[in-house]
This record gives structure tokens, C-alpha cells and sequence, in this order.
């Protein structure tokens, strides 16, 4: 099966360079208010698409069981030291086009600044839709081409692309920016029904970040984040999605191995062997290193 391109972290100094010095302590307190709204207290087993380093995990602690997934093993070691290695968390290195997971097993996932790097995103949204259990939460951020400041430069003559129209932006390889209507287009086509919407980082500017407190800076952000069920103009989006209730949903296994299927050949009688997992029906083996299930690629045979 062919998958589009991965955005590739491996090796990627991300979190330190973009959040740790890359002084974006505004925007990150402002998600995780955005973040308290959108989800429940408690749940069972959550999926964290695009984890990178961790830094939202923790905001999910309500959850029993929370599945850490990211393609770049170097960003899940930084997740496995900032969180731990209690069997709270499981840490996965998978592609969102082909996870590793069983149909209908997750009450909630959540995707964070990752959707902008896929190039077919339809496709990773119909991966999520199959492993959510009926009436699962989905809480997707994405990066959105309508922000005042795209359509000022458009309007200047400054941009050559139109924010206004619903076709995806490239704006650098493999960074998309999406219009918040083909979002809503694709998730409807999914079946999944949009139970809230805010906008987040209406203050992303470097004169403001200079001289407000980020604390302060962010808790204005509060204020104004509900305005996107009205509209949506900022250059982040939170949406809180829900996928119909129904029947068919999976009990939450008690054995980590039973999470899995076979990203290969669907098998989803997976057979854990010593630091690897084992498909008796392609035969494909799957490694793991340090606690880190890892569903890339096949190992190869030796
Ligand atoms: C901008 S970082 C965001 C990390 C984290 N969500 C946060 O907000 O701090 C995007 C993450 O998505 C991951 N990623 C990109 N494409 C992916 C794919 N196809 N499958 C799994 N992870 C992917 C990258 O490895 C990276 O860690």
C-alpha cells in the first residue's frame, strides 16, 4: 500500500527550539485552556496522534490509558523521559496513514498541530474515524489559511495564494494550511458531528508577545477563544468532533499486545516474542526497543 510523504522529526530538536526557547509560552498556555474545554474529565484509553516530545500529554491525565504516537522515535524517547515509563502511558512509532490499531478501541483521540503536515488529509482522517470506538471524542487542531493576517497580505498583494477559498495551502514542503470549511467538509464526510469549535492565538503577534505576560496574553486568548463557533479567523483552530454512537465498540484489552493489528495484512492476532511482535499471518516482525512498539517498517529477517 502506497502512503502519501511522513514529514520526518527524526533527529528534530523540535521541542526545544520551537518551545522551549522559541518563546511560545503565550500560545501554549493558550492551547492548554483550549484544551481544558474540549475535553471530558475522564476516560479510558485516549490516542495522541502526532505526541512529539509530550508536551500536551500530561493534559490528558483523566485517562486511564493513553496510547503516545508519533513516526519519530527520537520525539517518543523525549515523550518516554518527560512522562515516564508507568504503564499509563504505551508509546508507539507508527504513520498516522496506516496505524497499527484494531477497528473501534479509543473513547477519544486527539491530533495537535500534526494535521498540517499531511499531505492527503482526508485519508489520516478516515485512519482516526476506524479506531474510535461509537460516540469516541476526536479533538483536532489545525492550522488554518482564513487568519487576518493571510488575507491582509492577500489583500495587500503580498500573497499569491487566496485564503478564502477551500483548497489546502503548501506554504513550506510538507506545512499545510487548511481553509476551516473543507475541515468541517471532510469530517461530515466522515459522519463525525462538530460539537465545538474555538480559536486560538488571536494574539500571535511579536509586539503583543513583547509586552504582555504570556500568563495574561493567554488568559485574554480564553476569553475570545469561544467567537469560533462564530468564526474563524485566527491562525489555530480547536475542534471538538464526536463519531455517532452506535454499536460495535471494542472492550479495552487488558494485554497492550491486543490493542494492535497488523499495519501490513489487518491480522489482528499479533503475537508478542521477545523485542518484537510477530504476524503469523504476513510473517512480518515489528520491532521493539525500549519500550517503543514500533510499526514503521517490518524488521528485517535475519
Ligand atoms: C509540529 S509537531 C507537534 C507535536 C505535538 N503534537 C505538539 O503539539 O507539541 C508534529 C509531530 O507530528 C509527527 N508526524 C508528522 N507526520 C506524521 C505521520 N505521518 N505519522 C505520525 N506522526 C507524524 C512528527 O513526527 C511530529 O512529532
Amino acid at each position: 500500500m502506497t502512503t502519501p510523504p511522513v514529514c520526518n522529526y527524526e533527529g528534530s530538536d523540535y521541542q526545544t527550539s520551537f518551545w522551549e526557547q522559541g518563546g511560545r509560552e503565550y500560545e501554549d498556555r493558550a492551547e492548554a485552556i483550549a484544551l481544558r474545554r474540549l475535553l471530558p474529565k475522564s476516560g479510558k484509553l485516549m490516542l495522541e496522534l502526532g505526541a512529539g516530545a509530550g508536551r500536551n500529554t500530561p493534559r490528558y491525565a483523566g485517562f486511564e490509558k493513553i496510547v503516545v504516537l508519533d513516526y519519530s522515535t527520537t520525539q517518543l524517547a523525549q515523550a518516554r523521559q518527560k512522562l515516564g515509563r508507568s504503564t499509563k502511558y504505551i508509546y508507539v512509532a507508527a504513520d498516522i496513514y496506516r496505524l497499527p490499531f484494531r477497528d473501534q478501541q479509543f473513547d477519544a483521540a486527539t491530533m495537535i498541530r500534526t494535521l498540517h503536515h499531511m499531505a492527503d488529509a482526508p485519508k489520516a482522517l478516515s485512519q482516526i474515524q476506524n479506531i474510535l470506538q461509537p460516540g469516541a471524542i476526536f479533538i483536532l487542531e489545525f492550522a488554518n489559511k482564513l487568519n487576518l493576517k493571510s488575507i491582509l497580505r492577500y489583500w495587500l498583494g503580498r500573497q499569491d495564494w487566496n485564503p478564502f477559498t477551500l483548497e489546502s495551502v503548501e506554504f513550506v514542503k510538507l506545512n499545510f494550511d487548511f481553509h476551516p470549511q473543507a475541515i468541517r467538509n471532510w469530517l461530515k464526510a466522515l459522519n463525525f458531528t462538530v460539537e465545538k469549535t474555538l480559536t486560538v492565538s488571536h494574539f500571535r503577534l511579536g509586539i503583543l508577545k513583547r509586552i504582555i505576560p504570556p500568563s495574561l496574553l493567554a488568559a485574554l486568548d480564553g476569553i475570545f477563544q469561544p467567537s469560533g463557533a462564530l468564526w474563524q479567523f485566527t491562525p489555530s483552530v480547536f475542534i471538538k468532533a464526536r463519531k455517532p454512537s452506535g454499536s460495535g465498540a471494542r472492550v479495552i484489552p487488558l494485554h497492550v499486545i491486543n490493542l494492535f493489528k497488523c499495519p501490513d495484512c489487518g491480522n489482528e492476532n499479533l503475537e508478542a516474542r521477545e523485542e518484537h511482535i510477530y504476524c503469523p499471518t504476513c510473517q512480518s516482525k515489528w520491532a521493539v526497543h525500549d519500550g517503543i512498539y514500533d510499526f514503521r517498517q517490518q524488521m528485517e529477517s535475519t
